[in-house]
């Protein structure tokens, strides 16, 4: 009997993450639409690509709730395959003559060698950004702001004609349709007032970035006044958890957006 229950419990749950594109299915088919099956089935996987930049290893904050966020992700959505980046192993360069590459005009001279290896590194994490349907990203505030490796990897993936474009009305993003989860970690406490939120340039501009590059569902998880002693810092964890538990079972916009259609 037990069995039964948990073999149930599994096929609800694929179910629940997958009622979008059975929705999707249903549509095509009433309105005979030539939907083919093996697109249906490529297109029920999501990928979540899990990034890291926090210098403080095992100690971190942000490293473990970017933990719990992909491993209850993977709960709520079983069908997620999960891509991992850790720029504190292995962070871009900071933007530089050789790494500038794909912003050269196209009348630029010929890329010397070490401008196109740069060029594919840049190549490489824009893409793995673009393919992204989940991206989770620990964010520690670090003097103010984002750790600098975190911020190399921004202006690896900030690349006009892919991420974002301008016409004559302004710029317009490119990389829509992904949810964007930032797990944000704070020494002192900054949300609960005015002054505090002007001196944060950690959440404040992840959200003017993303936004730029078209990303409307950024989500955040915050641990701050974690350098405030021991009881702070188990109340910032501890609403930090309850805060995952609730946005990892929301759908991804992508999926969202689809339901709407
Ligand atoms: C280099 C460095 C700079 C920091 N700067 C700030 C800061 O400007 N404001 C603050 O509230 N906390 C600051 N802190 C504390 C961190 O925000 C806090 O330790 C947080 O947990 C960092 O995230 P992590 O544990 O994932 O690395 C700083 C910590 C380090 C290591």
């Amino acid at each position: 009997m037990g069995l039964i229950y948990s073999n149930l419990a599994v096929f609800l749950s694929y179910f629940q993450d997958n009622v979008v594109q059975y929705c999707v299915l249903i549509k095509h088919s009433i309105h005979g639409d030539n939907y083919p099956i093996d697109n249906y089935f490529e297109s029920n996987t999501m990928k979540l690509l899990h990034i890291d930049s926090s210098i403080l290893a095992g100690n971190s904050v942000s490293r473990a709730l970017t933990h719990q966020i992909v491993e209850q992700w993977r709960a709520s959505h079983p069908a997620t395959s999960v891509d991992y980046l850790d720029l504190a192993v292995n962070a871009p360069s900071h933007l530089d003559t050789n790494s500038i590459g794909f912003r050269a005009p196209p009348q630029a001279s010929a890329l010397t060698p070490r401008q196109i290896e740069e060029n594919a590194i840049s190549e490489k994490l824009v893409s793995q950004f673009l393919a992204a349907d989940v991206v989770v990203i620990g964010a520690p505030l670090y003097n103010f702001g984002i750790p600098t490796q975190l911020r190399a990897w921004i202006d690896r993936i900030a690349q006009p004609g892919r991420t974002f474009g301008y016409n004559d009305k302004g710029p317009f993003g490119l990389a829509g349709g992904k949810t964007v989860v930032i797990a944000s970690s704070r020494g002192g406490v900054y949300s609960t007032s005015e002054g505090g939120r002007a001196m944060e340039h950690q959440e404040s501009y992840l959200q003017t970035v993303l936004g730029f590059l078209g990303v409307t569902d950024v989500r955040f998880v915050r641990a701050e006044g974690v350098a405030m002693g021991e009881v702070a810092k188990s109340a910032a964890l501890a609403t930090a958890a309850v805060e995952i538990r609730a946005l990892t079972q929301t759908a991804a916009n992508q999926a969202q957006a689809q339901i709407a259609a």
